[in-house]
This record gives C-alpha cells, structure tokens and sequence, in this order.
C-alpha cells in the first residue's frame, strides 16, 4: 500500500468494516425481529449490533474523535483546554441497505468514512456478501482489496450503465425521460454501495437527487472521486458539508466527459432536491 498521511486511520478501518460485516454476515438471513422507522425504512438488530461494535472501537482507539452514526446520531469529541474540538469526526452508516438485507437481497454495506476539518479524509466500503472492500484517502489512490481502481472510462452517454434513485413525486417518470439518452438505469437500494461501485466502473454513474444523509456518502463520495469521477451535488456543487442536517445530501457522480451532461439531462427534467423516496 502507498504512503498517506492517513495509514494508521485507514488501516484501523479497514480492520473495523470486515469486523463490522462479520457481525452482518452472521445475522444474515436469520434475523429474529425487523422494526419499522418509516414507510419505507426499516431496522434491525444487525444494524444496532454492526453500529455498536464500530462505536467502541472508534472510541477506544481514538477517544478524542467526534463520531456522527445512524442510528444512534452524534457523539461529541472530547474538548481541549481552551474549548477546541480536533476537528475529526467518524461519519457511519452500520449497515446501508437495510431493506434489501432484511429481505435476504445480498446487495448492502458497511460504510465508515472519516472527516477531517470538513473535508473526507479516509473511506472504506465493504461489501460482505462479496467480500469487496473499497478504501480511499484524500491524498491516496481507490483501492478494491489491494489493487487500484479507477472510474469508467466510456465517452458516450448511451453507453452508460447508470444507478439512478430520481426520488420525489414524478421520479419515475424522470427517469423514463432520462432513460433513452443512456443504456439503462438501476436502482439498487444501498447508496454507499452503489456509489463505490462508480470508483471501478461496475456502474459508470450514480445519481440520486436527495434523500441521502452523511453517512450513506461520506465513505463512497470519496472513493468515488478518488477513482477519478467527478462528483457533486444536484447543483453542481460540493458534495460534502459536514453541516448538513437530515437527509438532504444528493449526489452526481460521473466521468468527468459526462458529468456536466447528466447534470443538464436532470436540469431538463427540473429535477430538483427532494428529502423523501
Ligand atoms: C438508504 C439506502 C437507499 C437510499 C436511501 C438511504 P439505509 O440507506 O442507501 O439506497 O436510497 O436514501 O437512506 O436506510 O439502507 O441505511
Ligand atoms: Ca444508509
Ligand atoms: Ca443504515
């Protein structure tokens, strides 16, 4: 593995997400109870358990870092003398995907990023079922396992395998207005996963406009851009703001050829923000 400033960080994690996708992988297809957060949002101990296990080891490991979970929100980092924090925070989502997991659909993960002064610094994805590991530092190459990856490097949009969550009243119909100009879309349920999936090309984009929290993109954001995708928000934008409350994050995430492309193709559509599916 190259030199980044990151090494100790990004190894930690590493270490925490295959044992935090052990604690998944044991539950899986055997879960005793499943409860409803929402309509459409489920919760299950697998879920309490992964998230548990990652907040003790971030915690024993280093307890002066703040940490922003799922399910159970944020912990506060320790304060210095004169009332600064260290400006870390730990972003996690314990197990994304939670539906198609409860439903026995083997397309979910564990993501666990690290923000340093607002800024991604470190992100690891896994994949259980798969046992794929994606990992990227700010200032280091994705990784799948230990082998460098890179985005898609298709040039025409009707070439474009595209995971595409157009959420809000109309999504659909946006999508099917979106859907000719590329060669199809899916819509896979587990965000990080999806997105991480950009970073070697398996999807050549991933779109979602909204209904997204910290923690279902701070880990794969970065992967995805450090595989070379450019990736923002519905507007053009950073992706990333550490203020962000709710689930208000969206996401374009693309080659750079095409980017700006897909952003007008959603423009035309007047695709705007939406904070529910
Ligand atoms: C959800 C999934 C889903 C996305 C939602 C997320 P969860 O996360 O990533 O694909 O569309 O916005 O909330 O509830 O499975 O952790
Ligand atoms: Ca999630
Ligand atoms: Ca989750």
């Amino acid at each position: 593995m190259s030199s980044t400033r990151w090494a100790d960080e990004l190894a930690f994690t590493i270490d925490l997400a295959r044992r935090a996708g052990g604690v998944l992988t044991a539950s899986y297809e055997r879960l005793e109870r499943i409860d409803y957060k929402s309509k459409r949002d489920v919760v299950t101990d697998a879920d309490y358990a992964s998230e548990h296990l990652v907040i003790d080891a971030i915690k024993s490991r280093y307890p002066d870092d703040a940490i922003l979970a799922e399910e159970s929100g944020e912990h506060a980092g320790v304060r210095r003398d004169d009332g600064s924090h260290n400006g870390r925070t730990w972003v996690i989502d314990p197990l994304d995907g939670t539906v198609n997991y409860a439903n026995g659909i083997p397309f979910y993960c564990v993501s666990i990023g690290l923000v340093v002064d607002d800024r991604p610094a470190v992100g690891v994805v896994l994949d259980p079922a798969r046992d794929d590991l994606y990992s990227a530092t700010a200032d280091g190459a994705a990784r799948l396992g230990d082998a460098p990856i890179r985005a898609s490097t298709k040039e025409a949009l009707s070439d474009y395998v595209v995971s595409m969550a157009v959420i809000g009243s109309g999504g659909l119909m946006r999508e099917r207005r979106i859907a000719p100009k590329i060669r199809i879309h899916r819509r896979m349920g587990s965000a990080a996963l999806a997105l991480a999936y950009v970073a070697n090309g398996r999807f050549d984009a991933y779109v979602q406009n909204g209904g997204l929290s910290l923690w279902d993109i701070a880990a794969a954001g970065l992967i995805a851009e450090r595989a070379g995708a450019v990736v923002t928000n519905l507007a053009g934008g950073p992706w990333w703001s550490s203020t962000t409350k709710g689930p208000r994050s969206s996401i374009v995430a693309a080659p750079r050829v095409q980017h700006a492309p897909l952003l007008d193709l959603l423009a035309q559509q007047r695709t705007t923000v939406q904070t529910r599916r």
